[in-house]
């Protein structure tokens, strides 16, 4: 720490009425003279919005890692008046939870469809478990959990310090990201002003502002990682001799996993729409309701749907107009899933050290500071020491919890949004289904709108049908969720 720095930063926070100014001598001043540079995005259908671009903007007073601990902001011309109370779309690329970029607008995803609705875009950098810097003449790893979420929160509340100088509405902040990205979406939507990110917000020198946002875009998030293993192995362990062909020690280590699902989803509480305690015992028939959606509207949009998928349609004439969906075999439908994209082998996340030495990009984002992988669940940890008693330390065990939203809705410390819009591939086997759906089912438990959907054969993927993701958008803009 710098002490000059230091107290520079404080100087502009001891302001009246509790409010944040940017003012001289503040390092995370955003000054509305601020030079821009000006261009223009073309879209593939020939139309064109002129932006201009005010980047490498540090959102943090002490800087970590200066390769992404910056926000880049893109503001279309009719949002250039600093007044401009646009609404804001927070892009992050975070993805299998490495280091991302701030990076530039883009003509085929949500980024450059945010400019031409005429909504200030910011795409943060973040630390991810592969930030690597060198600090006292060694390397450290200083993005490992909860790092990447930290810088985003911190990316948030130097949009809030700055929202006078700024053009766009830093109350009206739509955040999207896709699998690690879909989860960093996730968690700031959860996680809004949580006391539990304090401590690593204030060594990092964030703004001292509020952090939660407006409504949260995520697709396929992967979260819940400390118990994704479970529920990978009890939805597809039917396919274990079948197409997924394990081996008999990966067949036992499926089934020890998949074991420990009933009492974990019992433990989560949650109730189906119409009140029913949601458990291992229904989950099946849960699931199959979002599949028999899913395919519907597939059907209605036209697409075949092959019959080795597993999904009944009434008529027995396939390809007649009108058709609709009766019902989908699961284990057949899970089985035509294998076949097109094979599974990950168990344990699918706590993979370290379990049956060889792979380490995934979970045991990555959970190591430590040295760059060494970790395990972050007891069941993983045992086995790969053969210790029958070890446990997760109680530090690691922290940095998990707050890698995952689930741990924060309902929390009334947290300013949770109730703007939602979740989608994951009902071909995504990227996690087990079970996952985005209980973040789901959580969500309207606890009483939040949220626009939720398996959409038909996709894969592993985010930014698609900008149309619908835009129109939600627009309503929830119009008529937010209370
Ligand atoms: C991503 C994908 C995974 O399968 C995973 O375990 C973590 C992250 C990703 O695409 O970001």
């Amino acid at each position: 720490m710098k002490p000059s720095r230091n107290f520079a930063f404080a100087a502009a926070l001891t302001c009246s009425a509790g409010l944040t100014f940017a003012q001289s001598g503040d390092p995370l001043a955003f000054h509305s003279n601020r030079k821009a540079t000006e261009n223009t995005l073309t879209f593939l259908d020939g139309k064109t919005v002129k932006y201009r671009a005010y980047e490498n903007l540090y959102y943090v007073a002490n800087v970590v890692d200066s390769a992404y601990q910056y926000l880049n902001v893109y503001v279309p011309e009719s949002a250039w008046a600093t007044t401009s109370k646009a609404p804001m779309f927070l892009r992050t690329y975070v993805g299998g939870y490495f280091s991302s970029k701030a990076q530039a607008p883009s003509n085929t995803d949500a980024s450059g469809r945010a400019l031409r609705e005429g909504y200030v875009l910011v795409i943060p950098g973040a630390r991810g478990w592969n930030a690597k810097v060198t600090k006292n003449g060694s390397t450290v790893f200083p993005g490992k959990a909860p790092a990447g979420i930290v810088d985003l929160k911190a990316a948030v509340r130097y949009l809030r310090h700055n929202d006078a100088a700024m053009p766009g509405d830093a109350e009206r902040i739509v955040t999207d990201g896709t699998s690690a990205g879909g989860a960093m979406s996730a968690l700031l939507g959860a996680t809004g002003n949580h006391p539990a990110y304090e401590p690593y917000l204030t060594a990092l020198g964030a703004a001292k502002a509020r952090d939660d946002v407006f409504a949260a875009v995520a697709f396929c998030p992967i979260i819940d990682l400390e118990h994704a293993d479970l529920a990978y192995e009890w939805l597809y362990g039917g396919t274990n001799s079948g197409p997924r062909n394990l081996s008999s020690a990966q067949a036992a280590v499926s089934n020890e996993l998949a074991a420990l699902f009933p009492a974990y989803q019992a433990s989560l509480g949650l109730k189906t729409p119409d009140g029913t305690p949601l458990t291992a015992d229904n989950y099946r028939d849960y699931l199959k309701s979002f599949l028999v959606k899913s395919a519907q509207a597939a059907r209605n949009a036209g697409f075949d749907i092959p019959a080795n998928t597993g999904v009944k349609l009434n008529s027995g004439f396939r390809g007649s107009p009108g058709e609709f969906v009766l019902d989908v075999d699961l284990d057949a439908y899970l089985a035509y899933l294998v076949g097109k994209t094979p599974l990950k082998a168990p344990p699918a996340f706590d993979k370290l050290g379990v049956l060889g030495p792979d380490a995934t990009p979970e045991n990555q984002v959970f190591g430590d500071e040295t760059g060494k992988a970790a395990n972050y669940t007891e069941f993983s940890l045992r086995k790969a020491t053969g210790d029958a008693s070890a446990t997760v330390d109680k530090a690691l065990r922290d940095r998990v919890f707050r890698m995952n939203p689930m741990n924060f809705i309902g929390d009334p410390r947290a300013t949770t949004t109730k703007n939602w819009y979740i989608r994951h591939g009902a071909a995504d086997r990227d996690t087990g289904f079970q996952i985005p759906v209980n973040l789901y089912t959580k969500l309207v438990n606890q009483g939040y709108a949220v626009d939720f959907a398996l959409p038909w054969n996709r894969g592993h993927s985010g930014d698609y049908n900008l149309d619908e993701v835009f129109a939600w958008i627009g309503d929830v803009l119009k008529t937010p969720k209370k």
